[in-house]
């Protein structure tokens, strides 16, 4: 992999009374979507929203990523990418439920955020291998969906396009995850990972020297 950690203090500042209200929204919506699930139930459950948002705002403060570009892997009900479209990131979901899809597109339009949802998956085509490498590591219990078709020809972008990547995935999808980021992601993009109990991780793809590091040589 040339995925390198990247150190996050995630910010303590006050939030805004429109990120409050997004949390407070997105809390109830939640209850609907899981309140019912089947026992042994693999598809969506949220991250903490406040977590995501706070490493959100210190990537951008600090302006961590290359650029402004940012994609939720499984947006779910689209919180983080509503969130991230708050701080001014050019904010797109994918998701594979269509009910939490249109959930996701209904919060945007109720908060007045431009950010895009897209119903397909995230994981582009020609990634088998990795696919059938991660079955083989998690012996073939992955969760995530792995036979749809992606959702990159209806954006009209590809996963160079993007600076910085958020994905929540079951810890069984985390190696897979990674490793499609590792090879299809341009070099420099971030990819921001949820590990739940309100921990984030957060890795630059570096195939070469990161720029700001060789300014110092
Ligand atoms: C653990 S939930 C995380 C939801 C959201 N990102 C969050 O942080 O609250 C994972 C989501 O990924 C979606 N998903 C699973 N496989 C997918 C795929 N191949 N493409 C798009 N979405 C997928 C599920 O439907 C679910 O909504």
């Amino acid at each position: 992999m040339t995925l390198v950690n990247v150190p996050l203090q995630c910010s303590t500042r006050p939030l805004s009374a429109k990120v409050q209200t997004i949390l407070r929204e997105a809390s109830a919506r939640e209850q609907q979507f899981t309140s019912n699930r089947p026992l042994g139930f693999r598809g969506f459950v949220p991250s903490c929203h406040e977590t995501v948002f706070r490493a959100l705002e210190i990537i951008e403060q600090d302006a961590l990523a290359p650029g402004t570009s940012f994609c939720e892997w499984g947006s779910g009900l689209g919180v983080a990418t509503l969130l991230a479209g708050v701080l001014g990131f050019d904010a797109y979901g994918i998701e594979i439920d269509r009910g939490l899809l249109d959930a996701a597109r209904e919060m945007a339009g109720q908060f007045e955020i431009a950010a895009e949802f897209v119903h397909g998956s995230y994981v582009p085509s020609g990634a088998d291998l990795l696919i059938d490498k991660a079955y083989a590591r998690c012996s073939g219990e992955l969760s995530l969906v792995t036979e749809a078709d992606d959702a990159y020809e209806t954006l009209g972008m590809d996963i160079r396009d993007f600076d910085l990547v958020f994905n929540y995935p079951w810890p069984n999808d985390e190696y897979l995850t990674a490793a499609l980021f590792d090879k299809f992601a341009s070099d420099g993009a971030l990819l921001l990972t949820y590990l739940g109990l309100e921990n984030v991780r957060l890795r630059r793809k570096e195939t070469s020297p990161h720029p700001a590091r060789r300014r110092h040589k």
